[in-house]
């Protein structure tokens, strides 16, 4: 069996940086999923037909990271038949040998319900608000509210809502360098590849 590691939560909690380190780490595959939903909405037209087509070209566009494709990708990913188009895609990534670390908002409680490790991965409004702003070279209030509008979206909708599964553990990265954060989870993946 692959050995699959779901990480989910709220934007710019740290979840992504996370994934990439586990991927790297342990060697394998890694999907952030968030960037389906992006490219869905940024490829533009009817977002279903946009899901159901979506190439390996669309995952390269240039524009894909800034909020506005945050915001779209987060209204797009409330259309049930969007979620239906996207979910075969990331079920056989997640099977690759050897396995894979998937990120995003409904890893472990749909696409891999019977992930090795489930993660949900939290930060406070400001210090996600602050985080997401040194990246992008942005204001930090304006970031604040586009957060905060985007997570209540995506937690109250009906279809896969943001909500960590039963069985995951809540990693809160507020006061965590990254290196503390990548180091207690590389702590939670061995003690779960060693079946503890
Ligand atoms: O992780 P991100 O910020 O790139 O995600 C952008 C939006 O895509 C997010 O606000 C909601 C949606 N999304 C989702 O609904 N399910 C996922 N597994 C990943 C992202």
């Amino acid at each position: 069996m692959p050995f699959v590691i779901a990480i989910d939560g709220p934007a710019a909690s740290g979840k992504g940086t996370i994934a990439r380190a586990l991927a790297s780490r342990l060697r394998l595959h890694h999907l952030d999923t968030g960037l389906l939903y992006r490219a869905t909405a940024v490829k533009g037209g009817d977002p279903v037909t946009a899901a159901r087509t979506l190439g390996p070209e669309d995952l390269e566009r240039p524009d894909l990271r800034s909020a506005e494709a945050g915001q779209a990708a987060s209204r797009i990913a409330a259309i049930p038949e969007v979620r239906a188009a996207l979910v075969e895609f990331q079920r056989r990534f997640a099977l690759q040998p050897p396995g894979a670390v998937l990120d995003g908002r409904d890893i472990g409680t749909v696409i891999c319900p019977d992930a090795a490790l489930k993660l949900y991965v939290v930060a406070s409004d400001e210090v996600r608000a602050a985080r997401r702003a040194a990246e992008l070279g942005a204001d930090a209030a304006a970031i604040l509210s586009e957060l905060r509008e985007r997570d209540r979206r995506d937690s109250e909708r009906a279809v896969a809502p943001l909500r960590p599964a039963e069985d995951a553990l809540v990693l809160d990265t507020s006061d965590l360098s990254i290196e503390e954060a990548v180091a207690q989870a590389i702590a939670a993946a061995e003690r779960a590849r060693a079946g503890a």
